[in-house]
């Protein structure tokens, strides 16, 4: 066949694309337990960092399982679940299942359904509980935040949020990752006094001489939508629907 020819030219093309599309998949499938062995790194990071554990060059896995224990409960009664090893357990997966999910009536986090087991993680030191980690995920502007609400064990006092997945438009609705907007976060209480959670988002800065300012976050500017997505995440999620049940039944009997 001649180099010049129509015939050869597709030819070449059409092998490839089929050598690229071969090495391209190949690749993404031999990486595929390496991506996925690091998201699951990242999260544990994150858990740290929420923990207030995380050192910059430890060893995320020791540091992890020497401090946190992971937990599954059921959020209809607020008890610890035991039928699932917490580590096997994937909420996601879980919260798509209509048999091991429900739908959220009202929904202000914007997910549709919740999955009826929930991981919290305990941070231990010395075999007492210091704090414990909720998983809370709610809607944004363009995607869903997945982060980590670190929650004191006077079961009322925020010690950190972080978030660990979004897509939020960076130096928008991203400054969620903004460590000085995290840092608002420390200190501030969750419950008011008719036990509803009243922590929220507010649009602008918080008056800091007021009395409910602790119960406020100053708002990320340009990005209300993201900011208020945060803020009904967290009134879902410390609501008697999600983990209200199960933060009430620790006040009165204990991890
Ligand atoms: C390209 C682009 C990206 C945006 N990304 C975000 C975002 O990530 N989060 C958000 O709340 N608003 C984002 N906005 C702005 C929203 O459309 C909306 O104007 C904003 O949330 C209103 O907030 P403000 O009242 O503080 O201005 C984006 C706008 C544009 C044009």
């Amino acid at each position: 066949m001649s180099n010049d020819s129509v015939s050869k030219t597709f030819l070449v093309a059409a092998l490839l694309c089929i050598v690229c599309s071969v090495i391209v998949s190949s690749s993404a499938i031999s990486l595929r337990a390496d991506q996925e062995r690091n998201k699951l790194l990242d999260k544990k990071q994150n858990i740290l960092s929420a923990a207030g554990l995380f050192e910059e060059g430890g060893d995320i896995e020791k540091i992890f399982s020497d401090n946190i224990e992971a937990r599954l409960v059921n959020l209809a009664t607020g008890e610890y679940d035991t039928s699932i090893v917490a580590s096997d357990y994937d909420q996601r997966k879980a919260a798509k299942d209509p048999s091991s999910s429900k739908v959220i009536e009202g929904d202000v986090a914007g997910i549709g359904r919740r999955a009826n087991l929930a991981p919290v993680y305990l941070v231990k030191n010395g075999g007492n509980v210091e704090r414990f980690i909720l998983p809370v995920h709610g809607k944004g502007l363009w995607s869903t935040l997945y982060g980590f609400l670190a929650v004191d064990v006077d079961f009322n006092t925020i010690k950190a949020l972080s978030f660990y997945e979004h897509a939020e438009t960076p130096g928008l609705g991203g400054e969620v990752d903004n460590p000085k907007w995290k840092a608002l976060w420390d200190g501030k209480k969750i419950y008011g006094e008719d036990g509803r959670p009243r922590i929220n988002v507010i649009k602008g800065k918080v008056d800091t001489s007021k009395a409910d300012a602790v119960y406020k976050v100053d708002g990320l500017s340009g990005a209300t939508i993201t900011a208020r997505g945060v803020g009904n995440m967290l009134q879902y999620w410390l609501s008697d629907d999600a983990y209200g049940k199960f933060i009430e039944n620790r006040k009165l009997t204990g991890f």
